[in-house]
């Protein structure tokens, strides 16, 4: 963990740069449960992307200036989801940037509209097993915090599947370098945008490789902000 965190974050790169001026001033949103790798996938993703990143947890504890633990704890999780949903659609107002959200975001009706209307969302999907080693690492979850945190987690997972699945685009995240999940996302946003790789031909009458269907003036803004 500390290795792939300690690794140089990666250059941008010709798809993934295109894929980021094909999003059209959209922001990339990234849903899916605690453990799911958003962050520090978001964060490889964004400086692939040449766009900001910015972690909605972050600006959340930021806003309230206290972490996530002491709100649930001081204010309760309505004071802390109201407060979620105030952030994200600041968040999404000044597009395009990675955002990675917390797990329970999605959830709020309101939050996945603005997320439709304002971005474009990838479901980083994970099995039970995965996401409860990887959850039993960290003790700074507060819905983790109970007697059964295995059954929990398949409660919420039950629970919060079939809305993760109104995303527009669904990446499997699992035990493999985050990397190549970052592969997987840019292809899969290169193949919904209809992106071709840079140096490829293009089908007639699409715009050439590796270029955006919104033209100059929309491409990304990585000066807007640096990675937190
Ligand atoms: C939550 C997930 C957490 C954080 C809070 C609640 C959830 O974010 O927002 O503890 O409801 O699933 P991560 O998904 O980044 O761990």
């Amino acid at each position: 963990m500390t290795d792939l965190a300690l690794r140089p974050p990666p250059e941008p790169s010709g798809l993934a740069v295109a894929v980021a001026r094909a999003l059209a001033g959209r922001s990339l949103v990234l849903i899916g449960m605690m453990g799911a790798g958003k962050s520090s996938v978001g964060r490889r993703l964004a400086a692939r992307m040449g766009l900001p990143f910015v972690d909605a947890d972050t600006e959340i504890e930021a806003a309230a200036g206290m972490s996530i633990p002491d709100i649930f704890e001081v204010h309760g999780e309505p004071y802390f989801r109201a407060g979620e949903a105030r952030v994200i659609g600041r968040l999404l107002a000044d597009g395009p940037r990675v955002v990675a959200t917390g797990g329970g975001a999605f959830m709020n009706p309101g939050t996945r509209g603005l997320i439709a209307e304002r971005g474009l969302s990838v479901w980083l999907k994970a099995e039970l097993d995965v996401l409860l080693r990887r959850i039993r690492r960290r003790s700074d979850r507060p819905l983790m915090q109970t007697p059964d945190p295995e059954a929990t987690l398949a409660k919420l997972i039950a629970e919060r599947y079939p809305v993760y699945a109104e995303a527009a685009l669904t990446v499997q995240s699992r035990d493999v370098p985050h990397d190549v999940i970052v592969d997987e996302i840019v292809a899969t946003l290169a193949a919904h945008l209809k992106v071709a790789p840079p140096g490829t031909a293009s089908p007639p009458g699409a715009p050439p490789a590796g270029s955006s269907p919104a033209g100059p003036g929309s491409g990304p803004q990585a000066e807007q902000g640096s990675a937190s």
